[in-house]
């Protein structure tokens, strides 16, 4: 098989990537290890930023997701007993969030490439990557018992942070910077109203909580718990109540529980991958990065990535200028440590370390006593929150 660009992974950033080439006439074939069921199945990020939303409707999938969506221009953090509210649209001359979860990002996008007959090959094993410096690179896989080979022009690696395509650049040429935190999220899932219309993040001496939602009927909590948990240790009861323990009283009554329809836990990690191109094979998303889940920058890095990247092969296929791919490591990079900056900031100033002093919690307590003093500070925080520039 022949295609012009060969995509590894079938979640968000390959979808989208695949999804928007493909409307401009770009031929590609996406590489999925996985069934779409499965791919479904993970219960992930629920916050998009304006410029996803926006790549979205290009993408020509953003009908659902403005119908369903809701649109937030406030987030609380809760500190000390009480709630304070960041005004996102003030201090942003009027910008937001959308929330609208990733397993409807990624159902939107695989019925729209089903709907264009796009090719998205499920269950493809040991894909292997070669020749990435020559002009004709090519890649492999597994199915049904048989080895395929698939020859492109380009290779994206999109195959999030276990895949193989970040591993088939040399070692000497890869470098990494990694910061792994010693406490993990637990999430649930449960069809009961949010707790509040908006989100609330929310630092506690027991530690972090977050009140988040997917819409009207059905919430996301997450706790912070050591990173030696499972998640069936926790019993729903047990969630509920350390959950209510850790938001403001008037909060906590309020809540309403119900059973958990997932439960899982996430460890939180900072990771960059730098270069983001070796040869003709480009990373995107979280193959290259990942950042804590605090501040909901995830998702939201995967796809100025595939802005940068789609602006890139667009402007190579039908404009005969490379300038775009010839930059792109240089520029998704410079946007991907902003963001990992960013969700950095929010994590040391949201959680309770196991090795904190009291110099450290009395730092957290100062941080968001200036936050809620300064409009300067509430401005830098609101705008990172809504989502840089491109
Ligand atoms: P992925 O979604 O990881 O997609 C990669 C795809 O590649 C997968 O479908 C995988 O099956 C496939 N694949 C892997 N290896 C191979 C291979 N060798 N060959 C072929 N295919 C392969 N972000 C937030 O903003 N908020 C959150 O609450 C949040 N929660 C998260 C919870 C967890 C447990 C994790 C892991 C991440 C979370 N994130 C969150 C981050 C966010 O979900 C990711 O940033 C986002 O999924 C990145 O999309 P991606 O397409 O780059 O990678
Ligand atoms: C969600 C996750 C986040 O990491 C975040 O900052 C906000 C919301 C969520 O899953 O809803």
């Amino acid at each position: 098989m022949r295609t012009q660009v060969g995509i590894i992974g079938g979640g968000p950033s390959g979808l989208l990537l695949s999804q928007l080439l493909h409307r401009r006439g770009i031929d590609t074939v996406v590489l999925e290890k996985h069934s779409r069921d499965y791919v479904l199945g993970r219960i992930r990020a629920g916050v998009l930023e304006h410029g996803f939303a926006n790549l979205m409707r290009e993408a020509g999938c953003g009908d659902r997701m403005d119908a369903e969506g809701e649109i937030h221009d406030g987030v609380y953090i809760a500190h000390q007993g009480r709630m304070d509210r960041v005004d996102l649209a003030r201090h942003t001359g009027g910008n937001s969030v959308l929330v609208y979860g990733q397993t409807e990002v990624t159902r939107d996008l695989y019925q729209a490439r089903a709907d264009m007959d796009g090719v998205v090959i499920h269950n493809a094993r040991d894909v292997a990557l070669f020749d990435l410096k020559s002009a004709a690179p090519y890649l492999t896989y597994a199915k049904d018992g048989a080895t395929h080979r698939v020859d492109c022009d380009y290779i994206v690696g999109a195959d999030g942070f276990h895949g193989a395509s970040r591993k088939a650049i040399p070692s000497d040429v890869l470098r990494e910077y990694e910061k792994v935190y010693p406490f993990g999220w637990l999430g649930v899932l449960s069809e009961t109203k949010p707790v509040s219309p908006e989100l609330i993040y929310a630092r506690h001496e027991r530690g972090f909580a977050l009140c988040s939602m997917r819409s009207q009927l059905l919430s996301r909590y997450y706790i912070q718990v050591p990173i030696t948990d499972t998640a069936a240790q926790w019993s729903d009861d047990a969630f509920w109540a350390e959950l209510k323990s850790r938001l403001p009283q008037d909060v906590a009554e309020t809540l309403q529980t119900g059973p958990s329809i997932e439960k899982s836990i996430a460890p939180l990690r900072s990771f960059v991958a730098e270069p983001m191109r070796y040869g003709q094979l480009f990373l995107a998303g979280d193959a290259a990065h990942i950042v804590p889940p605090t501040g909901a920058k995830g998702l939201n890095s995967a796809a100025s990535d595939i802005h940068y990247l789609y602006h890139g092969l667009v402007d190579h296929y039908l404009n005969d200028d490379d300038a775009g791919l010839d930059a792109y490591s240089e520029k998704a990079l410079a946007r991907v440590w902003k963001a990992q900056r960013f969700s950095w900031w929010m994590t040391n100033l949201l959680h309770r370390f196991p090795d904190s002093e009291d110099v450290d919690q009395q730092l957290q307590r100062t941080d968001l006593d200036y936050l809620f003093s300064s409009d300067a500070a509430l401005a830098s925080m609101a705008e990172n929150y809504v989502g840089l520039p491109y």
